[in-house]
């Protein structure tokens, strides 16, 4: 896994919660009516932001997949501390192996963030799972694109005070695939207070990706840019 996320859960746990605003109502239209018989899977979960989201939102059981430690164990600690640990099974796996571990049939799933991780094999195994296993009328909800701009252009640049710091995330792709970052902790005279250089495989799915993938599925696609798509299994007439 070209993806550690280790060192960086502290700066991902910072600016992470404002791509989780802008999910909240899509999240409670698409599953806020799965009950306690429902189950919906939260794949490469992180620190759980997504998974706590679903318990909020609805009565689903939740099954979290997340390779990371680290972001393990802040999931762990979020849903203790929501009052929903008894609901959300963990599993510390990352794709592929660790859809040999899901139910054969759900009642959502979640892949915010992360399919770029995936490599074309992984993320293949992973939509087709999704296309027979979902529980018809049921959806998936993924993201697709990144905001990191491409070498040449300016730097993505994400700012939060933090008490008396700033945390600043520097973020540019140089090459296809690859993006680099730049984690920095700043105190209240922008001097650098600690700061780690990190890289990571990032393959941009498409919303149109997802349409080639999901040719039998209703697609839904908005903000295309960073896209929000959702895929619904057709209900049996
Ligand atoms: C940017 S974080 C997003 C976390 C969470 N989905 C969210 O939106 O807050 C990407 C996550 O994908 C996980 N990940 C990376 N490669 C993965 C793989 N092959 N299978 C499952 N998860 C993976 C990472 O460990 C990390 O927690």
């Amino acid at each position: 896994m070209d993806s550690d996320y280790d060192a960086r859960a502290e700066y991902h746990e910072v600016h992470m919660p404002a791509a989780w605003d802008r999910l909240r109502d899509v999240v409670r239209e698409t599953f806020g009516d799965v009950g306690p018989d429902g189950v919906v899977v939260d794949i490469g979960a992180g620190s759980g932001l997504g998974s706590a989201m679903l318990a909020e939102v609805s009565e689903a059981e939740i099954i979290a997949l997340e390779p990371d430690n680290t972001m393990r164990s802040m999931l762990v600690a979020r849903l203790d501390t929501a009052g929903v640990l008894e609901r959300v099974t963990v599993l510390a796996q990352s794709l592929s192996e660790g859809l040999g571990g899901l139910p054969d049939r759900v009642d959502g799933v979640v892949a915010a963030h992360m399919l770029g991780h995936l490599t074309e094999v992984e993320r293949t195994a992973f939509l087709e799972w999704i296309a027979t296993s979902l529980a018809p009328g049921r959806s998936a909800l993924l993201t697709v694109g990144t905001e990191v701009p491409p070498e040449g252009t300016e730097p993505a640049v994400q700012e939060r005070k933090v008490g008396r710091f700033v945390y600043r995330v520097t973020s540019h792709s140089p090459v296809p695939g690859r993006i680099e970052g730049v984690f920095e902790v700043l105190d209240e005279q922008q001097q650098v207070v600690r700061s780690l250089s990190e890289a990571s495989s990032w393959d941009a799915v498409t919303a149109a990706d997802i349409r080639a993938a999901f040719a039998d599925h209703p697609v839904e696609v908005s903000e295309p840019q960073v896209g929000v798509v959702l895929v619904t299994r057709p209900a049996v007439s």
